[in-house]
């Protein structure tokens, strides 16, 4: 059932503009749901406070403005039940920006920076380019729910690493990090005296309104003092081509280190960016609602679908618009190149650390993810083995 107020339903007409997401594919019959952003237009609150800007006329150099900043504090205390200071906000063009300065900002050249695999590829590059080596482990899969080895991950720590980089919500597996988590992943880097940077770009998208997204810099003061939390308006009011996003860093020492390494050569945000952000917190409420409402949908018909297509697995992810599918029983050589062939264009597990399995953004209207699934399911029925 389409909302009230908000149409999800509707297809826009990606091709209309210059983009990645439909660019990849232009004249070809391939639906894509791979690079993530959603097709749905950004919401109404957004639009109008954009138009507003705009018919102004004039863009002038622009800090960020009390009632912005207002309304991330707020929204952050709201949405998450943390409460920040303004002062502890740095504000960013975006969030891949933000943990590559997480990097640079601590530690040194030659220092060892962890993060758990499948991730986001641009962690896994990110260490090298401030000349910082990668340390990973894998999450593993126990209980159909993806966690972490602990005592593993203990072991992968050295004293040369001084960088945990957390991605949660976590792309591409999905999970929310519980309390019992985030509370052992804070006593690692307590007692390898560690600095935290939590990627929490996907917080506003949780599905299951039972595992509620806890910013793992709320936990206690201890762990707020070693950590870099990273959030945007960007994923969840699906705004990510106007590039704003901050950096929440409580401890003023860390926040100068970062701001040192941010001179020359990180520029404000845009300020169409800014204007969205403050839209999207304060008034973007109800079409996040609405937007979970329909994404729960499309993920259970995402796993529904997925339990039907032989060799292929996949556990529901409890935020993001993001499925992690295991295809490595499918007997498929390149699961991403089969998928096109058959009308559907996925991320490849590859750059994320785990050949083998693929990724679906189920961020769009459901006319289009069902005829998405049925081409998979069709090619993996009538395949020759
Ligand atoms: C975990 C994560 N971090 C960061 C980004 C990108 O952030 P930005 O566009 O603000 O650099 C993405 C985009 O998919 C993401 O999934």
């Amino acid at each position: 059932m389409p909302h009230a107020s908000f149409d999800f339903d509707k297809v826009p007409d990606r091709s209309l503009m210059p983009g990645e997401k439909w660019g990849r594919y232009a004249g070809l019959d391939v639906l894509p749901l791979w690079v993530a952003d959603m097709d749905f237009a950004a919401p109404p609150a957004v639009i109008d406070a954009l138009h507003r800007r705009i018919d102004h006329g004039v863009f002038g150099y622009t800090d960020a403005w009390p009632g912005l900043i207002d309304a991330v504090v707020e929204g952050v205390a709201r949405d998450h039940a943390w409460h920040i200071g303004a002062d502890w906000l740095v504000w960013l063009p975006g969030v891949v920006t933000g943990f590559n300065l997480a990097c640079r900002a601590t530690g040194e050249a030659g220092d060892e920076v962890f993060t758990a695999t499948p991730v986001y590829p641009p962690f896994l590059t990110a260490p090298a380019n401030s000349e910082r080596r990668l340390v990973t482990h894998p999450l593993t899969l126990a209980d159909g729910r993806w966690g972490w080895n602990r005592s593993a991950v203990e072991a992968a720590i050295s004293p040369r690493t001084r960088l945990l980089m957390l991605c949660n919500p976590h792309n591409p597996v999905g999970r929310v990090f519980d309390r019992d988590e985030l509370e052992w992943i804070a006593g690692l880097a307590a007692r390898h005296d560690l600095a935290i940077c939590s990627d929490e770009i996907h917080c506003g998208l949780v599905l299951d309104p039972a595992t509620p997204h806890i910013p793992i810099a709320a936990l206690d003061a201890s762990t707020a003092r070693r950590s870099i939390t990273l959030m945007a308006p960007s994923k969840t009011w699906n705004i990510p081509a106007l590039y704003c996003a901050f950096a929440i860093i409580p401890d003023r020492k860390l926040r100068q280190r970062f701001r040192h390494a941010m001179r020359g050569i990180v520029p404000h945000p845009n300020v169409l960016g800014m204007v969205a952000t403050e839209a999207a917190y304060r008034d973007g409420g109800p079409w996040r609602a609405a937007l979970l409402d329909y994404l729960r949908h499309n993920r259970d018909l995402v796993i529904d679908a997925v339990a039907t297509m032989p060799g292929l697995c996949a556990t529901p992810p409890e935020a993001t618009y993001l499925a992690w599918i295991d295809c490595r029983d499918a007997g498929l050589d390149e699961p991403v190149k089969f998928f096109e062939t058959a009308g559907v264009g996925l991320s490849d597990g590859t750059p994320f650390s785990m050949p083998g399995f693929v990724r679906l953004n189920f961020g769009c209207p459901r006319a289009l993810l069902n005829e998405a699934l049925q081409r998979m399911q069709r090619a993996l029925h009538t395949r020759r083995v």
